[in-house]
């Protein structure tokens, strides 16, 4: 009809029905599935919230069982994918190794790449939850050009994966459990997040009809950029450079206001919560429990805390209705826990995938929605006509 509204950024535009997450960003609420977070957070683990997500409901015993063990029986990597890594170079960063080895997977597993068999579905749903840690892990020794593990099936899922980062072939290896319980917490925080970025990608790219492992790949790659989960490492570096220029926090946030060199205040501000980020309450409450576990003294918790006070007294933040968001004490914590920061946006995909997967099956599944195309407003040359005279071609 050539009538079409413009919403750019989609502020005001609902791109599809979801029986997923709810939020209520006014008053700082969030639940999976009716869920609160807060009781999901203290109470489940992450491959029960995964469950939860996916499937709609809290599995039974039995049915965690089954879903727990199927995933523990698909963590091995094909060797061949194994060597995959050694084709990238040192320095690589593990955002770019995952989402190019999640795409990868597509090309050993075509016997799951029919998006029409729910069998099939549910097999890259179990690949992915179950390879996807093991490929980050890997994307990390990598980095630290150490030898790559086997996953431990005798381990549970966190610390499985904490064993695949921190283990080596030279020494037995425990995981803390203080690390362990404040990593499962952190997953479950990023298991889902409705439309945002990442998982509206996965939808699109979803509604093509592509498969799900070129989904989820694309979710990870939207999920890089520092406006979304890219900012856990932003901040991190934003801390770093704060101490090492010895500027202090007043200036910092001065040059925020004025918006010097577009710089801004990262792990602060959000499209939908115009208040405290329920999620970063309990990001908080673990930075100090497991700083204090540790006996760490992070001078970079210190400068956040002050960042944070002088922030939200601040009536530019305040007019904005500018607070932490997730990012803003999650690196903390990973730093403490031994990760490098090029790693914490990969422990966010790992995190964030039973939300991406609970989406891909929503959009493909029974309420399978239209390919997703938007509109726009055309706003350049009018018709014009190939020079006659043009001479060189
Ligand atoms: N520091 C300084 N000013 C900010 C910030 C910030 N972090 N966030 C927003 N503003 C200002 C912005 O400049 C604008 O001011 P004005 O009206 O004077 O132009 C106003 O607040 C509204 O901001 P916006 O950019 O229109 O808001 P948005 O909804 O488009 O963006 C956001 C949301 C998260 C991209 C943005 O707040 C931001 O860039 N934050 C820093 C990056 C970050 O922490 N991202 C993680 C988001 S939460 C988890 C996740 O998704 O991964």
């Amino acid at each position: 009809t050539g009538y079409t509204t413009l919403d750019q950024g989609f502020v005001n535009t609902s791109s599809t029905k979801s029986a997923i997450t709810y939020i209520d960003g006014a008053n700082g609420i969030l639940r999976y599935r009716g869920y609160p977070i807060e009781e999901l957070a203290s109470k489940s683990s992450f491959l029960e919230v995964a469950y939860l997500l996916i499937y709609g409901q809290l599995p039974t015993e039995s049915e965690y069982q089954d879903f727990t063990d199927r995933i523990r029986h698909h963590t091995l990597l094909h060797e061949d994918l194994k060597r995959f890594f050694t084709a990238l170079p040192p320095h690589a960063h593990p955002m770019s190794v995952l989402s190019s080895a999640v795409n990868a997977l597509s090309t050993y597993y075509e016997d799951s790449l029919d998006v029409h068999n729910p069998e099939m579905v549910e097999q890259s749903t179990i690949r992915l939850l179950a390879k996807i840690p093991v490929i980050a892990a890997y994307a990390h020794k990598k980095s630290i050009g150490q030898a790559f593990l086997y996953p431990d099936n005798s381990l549970d899922f966190v610390d499985n994966f904490l064993k695949l980062n921190f283990g080596n072939l030279a020494e037995p290896y425990e995981a803390n459990p203080v690390l362990s319980k404040a990593l499962e917490r952190l997953l479950i925080l990023h298991a889902d997040h409705e439309q945002n970025a990442s998982t509206s990608t996965v939808r699109l790219v979803g509604s093509t009809e592509a498969n799900m492992y070129s989904s989820i790949s694309a979710g990870i790659s939207a999920l890089n950029g520092p406006l979304h989960g890219g900012a856990n490492e932003a901040v991190l570096k934003m801390l770093a450079q704060i101490q090492e220029s010895g500027e202090g926090v007043d200036r910092f946030v001065e040059r925020v206001k004025n918006k010097e060199d577009g710089v801004r205040l990262m792990g602060f501000g959000h499209r939908v919560y115009k208040s405290y980020d329920p999620r970063a309450k309990l990001v908080k409450e673990s930075a100090d429990e497991v700083l204090a576990a540790l006996g760490v003294n992070d001078p970079l918790l210190e400068l956040a805390t002050q960042l944070e006070q002088v922030a939200l007294n601040d009536d530019y933040f305040k007019e904005r209705s500018l607070y932490p968001n997730v990012d803003f004490y999650t690196g903390i914590i990973y730093k403490a826990m031994g990760f490098p920061t090029r790693m914490f946006t990969v422990l966010f995909a790992i995190g964030r995938l039973p939300g991406w997967l609970a989406h891909w099956r929503e959009a493909n599944g029974d309420a399978k929605t239209k390919i997703g195309r938007p509109q726009q407003l055309y706003t350049g040359e009018a018709e014009r006509h190939y020079p006659e005279d043009r001479g060189f071609q």
